[in-house]
């Protein structure tokens, strides 16, 4: 067979790039780790979670192994950062839950993914 011609192969590295392009799904979105402990510790979320120990409350790791594999675990996880609920602290007394304090659903969402990720 002939090799095709320099246009013919042009256009079909062209296509086949465009091709390529098409076929890569929408890559969810990031965590921004950053921007997550940022936010976690403007809200002093720390006071009580660590990363890997339990403190007053679970540790992000404890907490992003009980929802590992579930289907709704961030939006669980959003719920429990936007609605206030009561929680027993680890001395038995009983606290308001800290919510996030911030609108961006964004941003929420981002540090919702964060504390699963432990
Ligand atoms: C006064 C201590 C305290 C502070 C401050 C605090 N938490 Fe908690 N948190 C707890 C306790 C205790 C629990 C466990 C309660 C439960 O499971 O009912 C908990 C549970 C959680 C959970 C797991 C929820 C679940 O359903 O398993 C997440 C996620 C969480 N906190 C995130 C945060 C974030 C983000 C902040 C900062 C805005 C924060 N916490 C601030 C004490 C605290």
């Amino acid at each position: 067979m002939k090799t095709a011609n320099p246009l013919t192969r042009t256009l079909m590295i062209a296509f086949a790039s465009a091709g390529l392009a098409l076929s890569v799904p929408a890559v969810a979105q990031e965590v921004d780790a950053d921007a997550a402990k940022l936010l976690f510790k403007q809200n002093e979320c720390g006071k009580c979670h660590h990363p890997s120990q339990n403190k007053k409350g679970p540790s992000l790791k404890r907490t992003a192994k009980e929802y590992k594999g579930k289907a709704n675990a961030e939006q669980e996880i959003m719920k429990h950062l936007t609605t206030p609920k009561k929680v027993k602290l680890d001395d038995g007394s009983e606290e308001d839950h800290k919510i996030v304090d911030s609108k961006d659903q964004k941003a929420l969402v981002n540090l919702a993914k964060w504390i699963l990720s432990h």
